[in-house]
């Protein structure tokens, strides 16, 4: 007869077979790693104390009885990343295809109340079939639960959903609910219906890869926020995003030591704007050149390409940077990269991560594409999501802030703390050309030579508008600063601004332009 100690260590190793060595097996030929392997890479070494492991499922639906698997199809606990405590689950494809039903959904829910109690982020890696047949109602039931808490978590604790495998129907969404989507290039996949459904309903032909693979949502419908060449890049991906933020919304974003150079001038942001201010330039050219070297972690990098974001340091100190993109659309907002600034702008404020705002904006996108698709209400949120913002705020004006633009991108008078301007900066309601045919019509109209009129009216009005001195006149603009000097101003000025503290009036919560 087995002894106490061995029928427990039986069943914890039963536990760690998960469905079986076939489909183990299956798995790796997937290129899929197993639910205890992520976990393995993802988290420091031996850190990991797992929950519920010998949970099983109580269903006897359709013989599930005879498939009884322990951990019910997913791996829960807690550890920590680089000695940061996080909590974790992984769901196992091995086990009933990773499916979602009573029990598995109840492991998940008990470890986002831990980290909700405890104050730290929830990682999920998903890979699942989605809701459990069998075991019908309850599962949708365990889903909702799910939905529910990862609303309750939003802006509490980061919420990091990794997508490692097929992810359809309801699934979706409580990744939808987090704050970053991580998925792996062909291998993972997201959609509301799968292409049958699709095929069946609308007669459109379409793979799951196209419908719903990571290149579709990182390019297409920006559903997700980094895509990878394989898990362990992914992996590694989820430990370097998690280095920017902090462990709650109560925390400090993480600052790391910094040695001060001599001179933290950049002499080689002097060179970048090109002459003539209709020629394009990188403005990545001017974040890699101003933050701390290496550190830039861009965020969506392949959607709405005409506005950049991502996370960076500045003397140690994380920042989330925001920044016209003159490569793309010449850099206007449009509704998609309205979208994309306004959500990292509240996931920054959400988490006390300072921002930091380069501006070069010719205005928002004109047309009817544009108004039909109510950008009116889509730049609203960005609008919104930078007056809301109460963390230290600066822009830089590197060069066009025409129009509307001027004042959403983080000017000074919806709360930035500092807005600087370079030499080179245009700050007016409008482009001179444009501002020259409208203004100066008739005059042009009734002139001997109009073009040269034109040119002419054109030269008065950038004159006296396209520059940053009436900003600066009227205290819109704090300093207008040589390129070379930007970094160190904006070293002190976060330095500054650490310790700001800044309440927004009382309210149950506003109502932003969905
Ligand atoms: C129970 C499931 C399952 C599910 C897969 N399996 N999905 N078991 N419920 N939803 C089981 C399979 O029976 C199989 O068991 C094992 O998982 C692996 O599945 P395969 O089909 O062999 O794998 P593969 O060929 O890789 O295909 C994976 C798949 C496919 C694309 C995910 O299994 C599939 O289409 N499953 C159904 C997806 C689905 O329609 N889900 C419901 C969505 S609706 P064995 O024993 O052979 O290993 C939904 C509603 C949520 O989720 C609503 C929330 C609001």
């Amino acid at each position: 007869m087995k002894s106490k100690s061995e029928i427990l260590s039986d069943k914890r190793e039963q536990a760690l077979e998960g469905g079986g060595e076939k489909r183990i097996e299956k798995q790796h030929a997937k290129g899929k790693l197993t639910a205890r392997e992520r976990i393995h890479f993802l988290l420091d070494e031996t850190s990991f104390e797992e929950i519920g492991r010998l949970v099983t499922h109580r269903s006897t639906n359709f013989g599930l009885d005879k498939q009884k698997f322990y951990g019910d199809g997913v791996v829960t606990g807690y550890g920590t990343i680089n000695g940061r405590l996080v909590y974790v689950f992984a769901q196992d494809f091995t086990v009933l295809g990773g499916s979602l039903a009573e029990a598995h959904a109840e492991k998940i829910v008990k470890i986002m109340d831990l980290a909700m109690d405890n104050g730290a982020p929830v990682i999920g890696l998903n890979d699942s079939g989605g809701a459990r047949i069998q075991e019908g109602v309850v599962s949708l039931a365990g889903y909702a639960d799910i939905f529910y808490r990862n609303t309750l978590a939003s802006g509490v604790i980061p919420q990091i959903s990794a997508i490692l495998g097929p992810c359809a129907g309801g699934a979706v969404y409580s990744p939808a609910l987090t704050d970053f989507i991580m998925m792996v290039e062909q291998s993972s996949y997201m959609f509301i219906t799968g292409p049958n459904v699709v095929k069946t309903v609308t007669h459109e032909n379409i793979t799951a890869e196209e419908l719903g693979g990571a290149k579709t949502h990182a390019t297409k419908s920006g559903v997700t926020h980094l895509t990878y060449d394989n898990e362990i890049e992914l992996i590694n991906g989820i430990k370097k995003l998690l280095s920017y933020i902090p462990q709650n919304c109560e925390d400090e974003a993480p600052m790391l030591d910094y040695e001060f150079q001599e001179s933290e001038k950049r002499e080689a942001l002097e060179t970048i704007i090109p002459e003539n201010s209709n020629q394009p330039y990188d403005i990545k050219d001017v974040i890699y050149e101003t933050v701390d070297k290496d550190s830039f972690y861009e965020i969506q990098k392949d959607f709405a390409e005409n506005i950049v974001v991502g996370f960076a340091r500045i003397a140690g100190r994380s920042i989330g940077v925001v920044a016209n993109q003159p490569l793309f659309l010449a850099g206007v907002l449009d509704i998609k990269s309205s979208n994309k600034a306004a959500r990292f702008v509240r996931f920054c404020d959400a988490f006390n991560i300072p921002l930091l705002v380069f501006e070069d904006v010719p205005g928002f996108l004109p047309g009817s594409e544009q108004e039909w698709n109510a950008i009116i209400t889509n730049g609203a949120k960005l609008l919104y999501a930078f007056s809301e913002a109460t963390v230290p705020r600066i822009t830089v004006i590197t060069r066009k802030a025409y129009g509307g633009a001027y004042d959403v991108m983080n000017s000074k008078h919806i709360g930035a703390d500092m807005n600087f301007a370079w030499p080179t900066a245009e700050i007016a309601v409008m482009g001179a050309k444009g501002a020259a045919e409208i203004i100066f019509k008739k005059e042009i109209s009734v002139a001997d030579n109009p073009q040269q009129k034109w040119e002419e009216k054109e030269n008065e009005y950038a004159e006296l508008f396209a520059d940053p001195y009436n900003a600066a006149s009227r205290g819109y603009i704090d300093e207008v600063i040589n390129p070379r000097d930007t970094r160190e101003k904006l070293i002190r000025a976060f330095k500054m601004l650490e310790n700001k503290a800044v309440k927004l009036p009382k309210k149950k919560h506003g109502n932003i332009p969905l």
